[in-house]
């Protein structure tokens, strides 16, 4: 402690005299030398005050009752008369010397700290904003929903069944004949090994057998699902697609049902216009068999018939790979394309915007539940 008393009064300037509120050197306060030094400490000490935080170390170490310059301000009371009034002299003109500095200093950092908290805390009213976008159901997702609704609203259910199916199922039970062109590896994606029969379903149909071994009779369901052909992509293909597949089994359905649930929800989907065509096809799996076509008023070049799914009669053949009896059964089934739809009735013109999935295609849909 001494050795530090010593330090300081030695050399006022050091680092420690500065910085040392602990150990004030108390001048005498007739020697002018030593007050001058205490002076010194306390402006060295302000000037090296960085902001506001530090200059308060400083000013209590300096100017408060316990700095040296008090203590020697307050030894001039138990002086001589004769030395009183050259003590007072000395020791308050180095207090205001000191108040003066710290007021100086204490207007510069004020100014500093005011000037750097205004650049720090700049709001940039130009700035673009970091808006959080808000995400849209995909509207593949909202027309099928819509078609399921429609269908639930009727009593359907709904069924699904799996993207990678069996051979079995997505052919043989659906009455395609072994050398079908459809099963050719330009249509269909086969999985390996081959040894597994396996393939991704190319349409949504094996659910109907699904549905049929499943469930018990009789059956109304409805199953939208992903479907796999090997298609380029382009405006019009994309090698992964959806589809949404009907189907009734019942006792005594005939075509005139078929027709009615079909005309029923071409006009849920595209109002109370909207009619439906059935123009003879060919499917392994029904028989009869229709392409359904639809009248669509809203259609972009004016209102038109368009090319919608297929349909018909489930083919015997069907009913007895299921174990029904078709003397006592019969069923309708049919199959459309969700993007095909959304294409029509929504306007889109390129396929590949619906699979890219930039979140403004599907904001334009809105948010429709
Ligand atoms: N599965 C057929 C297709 O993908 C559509 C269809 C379904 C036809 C049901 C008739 C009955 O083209």
């Amino acid at each position: 402690m001494s050795d530090a008393t010593s330090a300081l009064s030695d050399a006022p300037e050091t680092e420690l005299g500065v910085n040392e509120p602990e150990t004030p050197a108390v001048p005498h306060p007739t020697d002018e030398a030593a007050v001058s030094a205490a002076v010194e400490a306390a402006l060295a000490a302000f000037a090296a005050a960085g902001d506001l935080a530090e200059l308060k170390v400083a000013r209590l170490a300096h100017t408060s009752d316990k700095s040296p310059l008090a203590l020697a301000n307050r030894q001039i009371g138990q002086l001589d008369k004769t030395e009183k009034a050259a003590a007072g002299k000395i020791v308050g003109a180095a207090r205001g010397r000191v108040n003066k500095a710290l007021a100086a200093r204490t207007a510069v950092l004020e100014e500093e700290e005011a000037a750097r908290i205004l650049v720090e805390e700049t709001v940039d009213v130009t700035a673009a904003p970091r808006r959080r976008r808000i995400g849209a159901r995909h509207p593949l997702s909202i027309l099928q929903d819509r078609v399921s609704d429609v269908f639930v609203g009727m009593g359907w259910e709904i069924a699904e069944g799996p993207e990678v199916e069996s051979e079995w199922f997505n052919f043989d039970a659906l009455n395609f004949k072994p050398d079908h062109p459809a099963r050719e590896m330009q249509d269909t994606f086969f999985v390996e090994p081959a040894e597994a029969h396996l393939v991704l379903r190319t349409h949504t149909s094996p659910v109907q057998v699904r549905s049929l071994l499943e469930r018990d009779l009789p059956v109304y369901v409805l199953c939208p699902g992903r479907t796999f052909r090997t298609d380029e992509l382009d405006a019009t293909h994309t090698p992964v697609f959806h589809q949404f597949e009907g189907l009734a089994v019942d006792k005594g359905l005939t075509m005139a049902d078929l027709r009615g649930t079909l005309e029923h929800f071409a006009r849920q989907m595209f109002g109370a216009e909207a009619q439906i065509r059935l123009r003879p096809n060919f499917f392994p799996f029904t028989e009869p068999s229709a392409e359904l076509d639809i009248w669509h008023p809203g259609a972009k070049g004016g209102p038109s018939w368009i090319e919608w799914g297929g349909c018909g009669m489930i083919n015997p053949n069907v009913l007895r790979a299921a174990g029904i009896d078709p003397e006592e059964y019969s069923g309708f089934a049919f199959g459309m394309g969700v993007e095909r739809t959304l294409m029509f009735r929504n306007d889109v013109d390129d396929m590949r915007d619906m699979i890219e999935g930039d979140v403004r295609f599907s904001q334009h849909f809105g948010m429709e539940i």
